[in-house]
C-alpha cells in the first residue's frame, strides 16, 4: 500500500537513496555482508565479488560457496561473473540463475594487470567489438536479466564513446559505472564529467562507483547527479560502516558507534572462525580489515601498525579492545 501523502513513511520513502555495497574480492564475501546487515541499516542490496568462468567446465563447487542461496537469504545479493567467453560465461549464469539469482554482473573494470592481459575485466574495455559479440552470444543464452560494471576505459576515458554505443544496443537492466580507467587503478581522481556523459548517453539505468567516503561527498555527488540510479559503495562503506545510515538519515550524528562497531567486529570474528580453518587466517583476515577500518583516524597507522603485529587472537583482541574503549570512532 503506498504511504499516505506527507506521513513519515511517504517522507522517509521518497528520500531513501538506493544504496548498494560494492564487490571487494576479499573483504565483502558472505560473512561480512551478513554481519554488515545484521548490524547496519541503509544498504538495500550487494554485488558479490567476482566469480570466474571456468574453460571446458561450467563451475566448481568451492566457486559457488560464497553464493550458496542459504547463507544469502538477508541481503539481496547479485552475482558478478568474470569471463570473456560466451559459452563459460552461459554456462555459469544460468548455474547461478537456478540457484534462484535474478540477475547477474559481468564485471568489466577489473584493472589488475594479471587479468586485464588476458583480455578479461577492463582489458576488454579497448575492444567493443568483442564486448560486443560477447554480449550477442550470451544474452540469448541466459535465462535471467544482465548488467554491467564497467570503468571508462583501460587506458583512456575516450574508450567510453564507442562501448556506450555497445551497450545501448543491449538490453541490460543497469550499468554500473566507477569513473575511472583501468590503468588508473584506485589511485587518482574519478572523473565526474565523464560520469555525466554517461548518465546522459547511457540509456539504461546508470550507478555510480566511486570514492564515497563521507556524508558531505555523498550529498555533492546527489545534488549534482539526480538521475543516477543507485550510489555503490566500497571502501568508504568498509572504513565506515555507519556512513549508509548517515547518507539515509542526512546526518553525521550517530549514537554509541564504537559499541555497535563493537559488536559488528566480534560477529565478523566468529563468522571468520567458523568459515576458516586455523586463527591464523583469522587473523589475517581481520588485519586486512583493519588498513580500512583505521583509514579516517588521526592515529590510523599507528593503530594498525599495533593491530598488525598480533600474532595471537588474544594479541589481536587485546589491540582492538584498546580502540574500542578509547575516544568515539567512525563518524
Ligand atoms: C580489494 C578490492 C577488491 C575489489 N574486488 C572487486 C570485484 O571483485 N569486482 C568488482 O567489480 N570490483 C571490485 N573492486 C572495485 C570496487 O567494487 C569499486 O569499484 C572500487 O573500489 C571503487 O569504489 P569505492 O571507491 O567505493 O571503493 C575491488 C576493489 C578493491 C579495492
Amino acid at each position: 500500500m503506498l504511504p499516505e501523502f506527507g506521513s513519515a513513511r511517504f517522507v522517509a520513502e521518497m528520500t531513501m537513496k538506493h544504496l548498494i555495497l560494492a564487490p571487494l574480492r576479499g573483504f565483502t564475501d558472505v560473512v561480512f555482508r551478513n554481519a554488515f546487515h545484521r548490524h547496519f541499516r541503509g544498504v538495500e542490496e550487494a554485488v558479490a565479488p567476482f566469480v570466474t568462468s571456468i574453460k571446458g567446465r561450467c563451475i566448481k563447487p568451492s566457486h559457488l560457496r560464497d553464493l550458496a542461496p542459504a547463507d544469502n537469504r538477508a541481503l539481496p545479493v547479485v552475482p558478478q561473473i568474470l569471463s570473456n567467453h560466451p559459452d563459460e560465461f552461459v554456462c555459469l549464469a544460468n548455474a547461478l540463475f537456478d540457484l534462484g539469482y535474478r540477475e547477474i554482473n559481468w564485471n568489466l573494470g577489473c584493472p589488475f594487470p594479471m587479468v586485464a592481459k588476458k583480455m578479461r575485466g577492463s582489458g576488454l574495455l579497448p575492444h567493443p567489438d568483442v564486448i560486443d559479440r560477447i554480449l550477442d552470444q550470451t544474452l540469448h543464452g541466459i535465462s535471467g536479466n544482465l548488467s554491467i560494471k564497467t570503468r571508462l576505459g583501460r587506458f583512456s576515458g575516450d574508450e567510453m564513446d564507442h562501448l556506450i554505443t555497445v551497450f545501448n544496443r543491449y538490453p541490460l537492466v543497469r550499468v554500473i559505472v566507477h569513473p575511472r580507467t583501468g590503468v588508473q587503478m584506485y589511485t587518482g581522481r574519478v572523473d565526474l564529467n565523464a560520469f555525466d556523459v554517461c548518465l546522459t548517453r547511457i540509456t539504461h539505468p546508470v550507478v555510480y562507483n566511486g570514492d564515497i567516503k563521507d556524508l558531505a561527498t555523498f550529498q555533492s555527488l546527489a545534488s549534482r547527479f539526480p538521475a543516477s540510479a543507485g550510489w555503490m559503495l566500497g571502501r568508504g562503506l568498509i572504513a565506515n560502516p555507519f556512513l549508509p545510515e548517515m547518507i539515509q538519515s542526512g546526518t553525521r550524528l550517530i549514537c554509541h558507534r564504537n559499541a555497535r562497531f563493537e559488536k559488528f567486529h566480534d560477529d565478523l570474528v566468529d563468522g571468520y572462525r567458523r568459515q576458516f580453518s586455523g586463527p591464523g587466517h583469522v587473523l589475517d583476515r581481520m588485519k586486512g580489515f583493519w588498513g580500512y577500518f583505521a583509514a579516517d583516524f588521526p592515529d590510523g597507522r599507528r593503530m594498525v601498525k599495533r593491530i598488525r603485529k598480533a600474532d595471537s587472537l588474544f594479541q589481536y583482541r587485546q589491540a582492538v579492545t584498546a580502540v574500542f574503549t578509547g575516544p568515539e570512532r567512525w563518524g
